[in-house]
């Protein structure tokens, strides 16, 4: 969702300002806007409904001289996408313009006070009261900004991260957060760089420090960080080293992200293997359950929340801990745990899993499994975000940034990271042999090379996008641990083909969804060689004999299933439990042709967010 950057340095903001927007863009937005304090000390706010690109002609003819700025991407919440509602804004007087990530819950009774002391509104946002709220402390009170905007966030309920520039202190950003991610960078030459997350700033300088909750930072050109809270404590935030390359941050040659991504899986699951599984490849080890091995080992139950992918990825891990470890597994959405008064035990170990680790649902859902005292686990990608930092330890997936919104790489890494953590806690309670537990963990190391195999249906899928695109509706079925890879493959095509489609338990369909088959509605069966195999097959014939178009992912070596489906794929052998890291390669494939097919942008698909920090 939104994203921020800011810049006070010698060199000239605009540039790197709008390179910085560019680079968040797979975040969402509909709206961008610049906010520079110019060479001749005006403070000019340049905005524009629609990409960056747009809001880059727009300040074609106009003045973007200047050392010092904020920018932002918005994705609608309080008014429509429009040149008003696109941040920066203005205070009253002209002299502030700040930005805006994050919801003001109580922006409506704020507003109506300053309506009443005479300030008029441009937008209607909830992002503009802050900065009129901010300029009226300041003038009521005499008070610099840094006072007044402690002053203000007392009265502020919500989710923020903010930047506020001052006219009148054309050497100092001040921004702030709460709920809502903020990264520093700090430039070697005393400048400061400031986004949402790390991208914009890893070409710049490779020393950070990720903001917390409640820390307001003061960045002065010239000046150390300061970093106080709202009652002007001085906190200590520390300096980390980036964890992201220029290159991960590019197409590298690709047309998309999302083909990059899928793409770069086989290396992502190395990297996340690398340093937990030995080099005899027969024992996983993972700091977390060394350093926490009796609260996971006695886990009474296990409740893993999440959502959209990361929610699929969790009903593999639901599989992999009640098979291997024994332990009773529910899985949950973020956002509907955290308001359904669930009842939670202290022994229970709440497992959260997220890509961006900012998702506002699964963050609730973890301050609620604190406050009832369970331990709280979590499987994140991004380095340094807020989930990780709200829970009790957990394991990062590291795949490196995913850009393109349809989550891929994210979704193999977290399925990777529960098969290592299932089977370590198994190996722990004793609850599988020792040799199944090495074969396993051996075969785990193989799947890189099977999904590189995997890959290699790219051109197959290709061609056979365009039987696809013209579909109204189709159903995605797997049975067992293909079950939610039937889900992911369905998201996958709604999220960036805008073609309505179904996952399905496949034996579950005869129970409805059948009555929906005819010759017009394309049937996905994930139809490997497991135990539910023959199943399978007699749900396939279900499906032909009412006229439906099958196309079968099978074993490689399968004769049988060839027999009743228009096509096959045809994927490498593996345990069944691992199958989804591979069935997943195909299915990602598909929807990423049929969306180019179709001439969607498939790395921005409409109205959705790459990071959903609001409920
Ligand atoms: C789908 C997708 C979303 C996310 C969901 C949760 O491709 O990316 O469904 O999985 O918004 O996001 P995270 O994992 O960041 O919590």
């Amino acid at each position: 969702m939104c994203g921020i950057v800011g810049y006070i340095g010698t060199k000239r903001a605009y540039p790197i300002l709008i390179k910085g927007l560019q680079r968040l863009e797979y975040r969402g937005y509909d709206s961008a806007g610049v906010a520079m304090i110019s060479e001749t000390g005006s403070l000019n706010v340049y905005k524009a409904k629609g990409k960056v690109s747009d809001l880059e002609a727009f300040c074609q003819e106009k003045d973007i001289t200047g050392c010092a700025g904020i920018a932002h991407t918005r994705w609608a919440t309080h008014g429509e996408p429009n040149s008003t509602n696109a941040h920066p804004h203005y205070s009253a007087s002209g002299r502030l313009a700040l930005i805006h990530n994050g919801i003001i819950e109580n922006y409506l009774t704020l507003k109506e006070k300053l309506i009443e002391r005479g300030i008029q509104f441009r937008s209607v946002t909830d992002s503009e009261v802050l900065v009129q709220l901010v300029e009226y402390i300041m003038q009521n009170n005499g008070i610099e900004l840094l006072e007044a905007v402690q002053v203000a966030l007392h009265q502020v309920i919500g989710a923020y991260a903010i930047a506020i520039l001052d006219r009148e202190h054309p050497d100092t950003i001040i921004c702030a957060r709460q709920s809502s991610p903020l990264v520093v960078g700090l430039g070697d030459d005393g400048a400061f760089y400031l986004a949402s997350d790390a991208s914009p700033i890893a070409e710049y300088t490779d020393k950070v420090v990720y903001l917390n909750d409640g820390d307001i930072a003061v960045l002065q050109l010239g000046k150390e960080l300061k970093v106080v809270n709202m009652d002007n404590e001085t906190q200590h935030p520390k300096v980390k080293q980036i964890d992201v390359t220029l290159g991960q941050l590019e197409k590298g040659g690709y047309p998309y992200f999302m083909l990059k991504e899928i793409f770069e899986q086989p290396g992502c699951l190395r990297d996340c293997m690398r340093g937990r599984i030995n080099v005899d490849a027969d024992r996983i080890t993972l700091s977390a359950v060394i350093d926490y091995r009796e609260k996971l080992v006695s886990a009474r139950r296990i409740i893993i929340v999440a959502c959209g992918t990361s929610w699929h990825a969790g009903l593999i891990g639901k599989q992999l801990f009640e098979s291997l470890c024994r332990i009773p597994v529910e899985v949950e959405y973020a956002s509907e745990f955290r308001y359904r008064d669930p009842v939670i035990y202290p022994d229970d170990v709440v497992v959260a899993i997220s890509q961006s680790g900012e998702t506002a649902d699964t963050l609730a859902a973890i301050e609620l499994a604190r406050k009832a005292g369970a331990f709280v686990f979590g499987v994140c990608n991004a380095i340094g975000a807020s989930i990780p930092r709200q829970t009790s330890t957990g394991v990062y997936i590291h795949v490196g940034p995913e850009i393109g919104v349809a989550s891929t790489k994210a979704f193999t890494g977290q399925v990777t990271v529960l098969s290592m953590l299932a089977l370590c806690i198994a190996n722990e309670r004793r609850t599988i042999p020792g040799e199944q537990y090495k074969e396993m963990v051996k075969e785990l190391t193989q799947i890189p090379d099977k999904m590189e195999q995997a890959l290699k249906t790219n051109e197959q899928i290709e061609r056979l996008a365009p039987i696809f695109t013209y579909a109204k509706n189709c159903l995605y079925l797997g049975r067992g641990y293909n079950f939610p890879v039937a889900l992911e493959g369905a998201l996958k095509l709604k999220e960036i083909s805008y073609i309505h489609a179904e996952g399905y338990p496949a034996a579950e369909m005869k129970h409805g969804p059948i009555a929906l088959i005819d010759s017009e509605m394309p049937v996905f069966v994930i139809a490997t060689r497991d135990r539910l195999y023959e199943k399978v097959i007699s749900n396939i014939q279900e499906v032909r004999a009412r006229g439906g178009r099958v196309t079968a992912l099978v074993t490689e070596g399968d004769t049988q299933i060839q027999k009743f489906a228009d096509h096959i794929i045809t994927l490498p052998d593996t345990l069944e439990c691992f199958q989804p890291l591979i069935a997943s390669i195909p299915l990602q494939l598909l929807a990423y042709h049929i969306a180019v097919c179709k001439g969607k942008d498939v790395d921005r698909p409409r109205n959705l967010a790459k990071s959903v920090t609001v409920e």
